[in-house]
Formats: C-alpha cells, sequence, structure tokens
C-alpha cells in the first residue's frame, strides 16, 4: 500500500524542512495503533488509565450537564470504551444519545471499532467518519444537533497552540451553536514522570516512534534502517511540551520516494510534540477559540482534566 499523496508531500515537506519534523498523524498505521493500544497498558504511561478513571467517576455528573438526544461526535477515537462510559451515563440519566459518529484517521481501526459496537451495543446507531479532523469535516446527515464533541486522550497536545486554536474554533463551527465539546487534558506536572511515560522501560514508545521509519520503507519506497535511529523524549520547558525525536547514530544517506535525504551523527527527525497544559492555559485557549469553559474536573493530583466547553455567547 502507498502512502496517500497528500500525506506523502507532508512527508517530504517535513523531511526537508529545518529541522526535519515528521506528521505525528503517520504514527497510526495498523501496527502503529497496536502499539499506540500497548503504549495505554504501560506502567509509566499515567493518561489513559488516569482519565478511564476520571471519567468513570464523573460520567453521571458529566451526563447530566449534556444535552438529551444529542449526536455524540469522537475526534481521533481509537477505542470505543471511553464514548460507552459517557453513552451509557447519558442513557443512566435519561439522556440517550441518537448517534455516535467515532472519526478517525486510521480506516482499519475504524472498520473494527464499529463492528465490535455492532455487538457491544447493538440498538446504538454508529456512523463512523474516516477523516483527518484536522481539516474541515462534514459530518454524516443523521449526526443532528444538538451535538456533543468528544476529544478524550489528550491528543490535542499534539497541536502547536496555534493549530489548537484553529482545530478548537474548526470544531466549534462543526458541532453547532447548541453544541458541548468535553475534552481530555494532560496537565503540567515533573518532567521525570513526563519523559517516563514517553520512554518507557520496555521500549514500546521506542517501537512505536521508529515504526514511522518502518512504514515510509513499506509506503513511501524509502530505504531507513531503523535501528541506525535512537529514539529520545525530550522536554521542552520553555514550549511545554514532550518532543518525541529519532536521532541519527552515525553519518548516513537515506532515499524517500527518490528524494536522498543526509543525517549527519547526531541529527534528529523531530516526530511528535506533546503539549502539556496549566489549567488556566488551557482555558485560555479554549476562549481565544470561541469557546467557554464552564465545567472542569480532575484527579485527586491534578495529573489530568476534563473540560466541558459551551460555545460562547450562549447556546
Ligand atoms: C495519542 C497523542 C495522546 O501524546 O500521549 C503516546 C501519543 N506518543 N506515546 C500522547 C503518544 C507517544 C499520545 N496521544
Amino acid at each position: 500500500m502507498a502512502l496517500d499523496p497528500a500525506l506523502l508531500s507532508e512527508v517530504l515537506a517535513g523531511l526537508d524542512a529545518a529541522p526535519r519534523t515528521l506528521p505525528a498523524k503517520l504514527f497510526y498505521d495498523e501496527e502503529g495503533c497496536r502499539l499506540f493500544a500497548a503504549i495505554t497498558e504501560l506502567p509509566e504511561y499515567y493518561l489513559t488509565r488516569t482519565e478511564r478513571a476520571l471519567l468513570a467517576a464523573e460520567a453521571g455528573a458529566i451526563a447530566a450537564a449534556l444535552p438529551a438526544d444529542a449526536s455524540l461526535v469522537e475526534y481521533g477515537a481509537s477505542s470505543e470504551d471511553k464514548a460507552l462510559v459517557l453513552l451509557d451515563a447519558l442513557a443512566a440519566a435519561g439522556r440517550t444519545a441518537r448517534c455516535y459518529v467515532p472519526i478517525d484517521i486510521a480506516a482499519p481501526a475504524l472498520t473494527a471499532l464499529t463492528a465490535r459496537l455492532a455487538t457491544r451495543r447493538p440498538g446504538l446507531v454508529v456512523a463512523p467518519l474516516a477523516a483527518d479532523f484536522l481539516a474541515p469535516i462534514a459530518l454524516p446527515s443523521g449526526a443532528s444537533p444538538p451535538r456533543v464533541g468528544f476529544f478524550p486522550g489528550s491528543t490535542i497536545g499534539n497541536l502547536e497552540p496555534t493549530a489548537a486554536r484553529a482545530f478548537l474554533a474548526q470544531a466549534r463551527a462543526t458541532l453547532g451553536p447548541a453544541s458541548r465539546f468535553l475534552i481530555g487534558v494532560d496537565l503540567r506536572k515533573d518532567p521525570a514522570r513526563l519523559l517516563a511515560a514517553y520512554d518507557d522501560a520496555a521500549g514500546v514508545t521506542a517501537a512505536f516512534n521508529r515504526n514511522l521509519l518502518v512504514r515510509l520503507n513499506r509506503e513511501a519506497g524509502a530505504d531507513f534502517d531503523p535501528a541506525a535511529f535512537t529514539h529520545e523524549a525530550r522536554w521542552n520547558e520553555a514550549e511545554g511540551r514532550i518532543e518525541m525525536h529519532l536521532v541519527s547514530r552515525r553519518a548516513q544517506q537515506v532515499r524517500v520516494a527518490g528524494v536522498t535525504l543526509r543525517f549527519s551523527e547526531g541529527d534528529s527527525i523531530h516526530t511528535e510534540n506533546c503539549y502539556k497544559h496549566s489549567l488556566e492555559g488551557f482555558v485560555a485557549l479554549a476562549m481565544a477559540a470561541g469557546w467557554e469553559a464552564p465545567r472542569m474536573w480532575t484527579d485527586a493530583g491534578a495529573t489530568f482534566a476534563l473540560y466541558l466547553l459551551a460555545p460562547s455567547g450562549g447556546g
């Protein structure tokens, strides 16, 4: 299978830039989805289990703040588990959702998710959308208002502040005036804990990072030697983000789609940013994008936060 042309041009532009970058959405081929699922089970990767516990504990309060008969639109739906917690809480509150729209860039994973839901919740109307949600999207026709957006997992942390603001403004336009938007956000904390979460002892995150090169070899006619690149997680204090890099172990040349890239020892490809927001910083970001933050829930250690946003100016 070859990389889709739009993604290939993003890849080539990023590899030509200084510093070199790759787009984070490139992680999620089938092997990348499998490795990310393994990451969520790692002892060091506190994000998924903290958010899951927070959601389970607060689902009733969250459901009580959501409209009845809503279309639940999930951005970046790699697993249905979190949405089911919300959908069940809505049903328990007598506010059963009318449909569930999982959106994800990984079409095979989305097909598997939809098939599982047919068994797990046979009565649920599911309208999957395989799309890059950073681009403007057209929702399926059944996804009528009121709409509840759901963006768990701190995936918003992948976006630089300018892109995050643009995404939030676009989601506000997509979801409409009477919507709500529930967003999971990983918070600032001790850098040592962050670094461990992105450089685990078992090496699963390293394999996830190197899988980008394996994918480019297969889908972009590249000849990377993945073992010639070291996985590195760095905390960038000034930007408030974890960065993932692949660092060349030696001087080497690599071909990608007919282009020759030259690496010196120590040259890096910057593969991901994971912004860690402060409680107030995220509110400011949301407000700059046309949302208000009427509610926020966090765990006892203020590790992770769930924000429930409403469009500013009523609705
Ligand atoms: C799926 C973007 C939320 O940033 O923590 C996990 C991806 N990268 N380990 C994150 C990821 C390395 C993850 N998100």
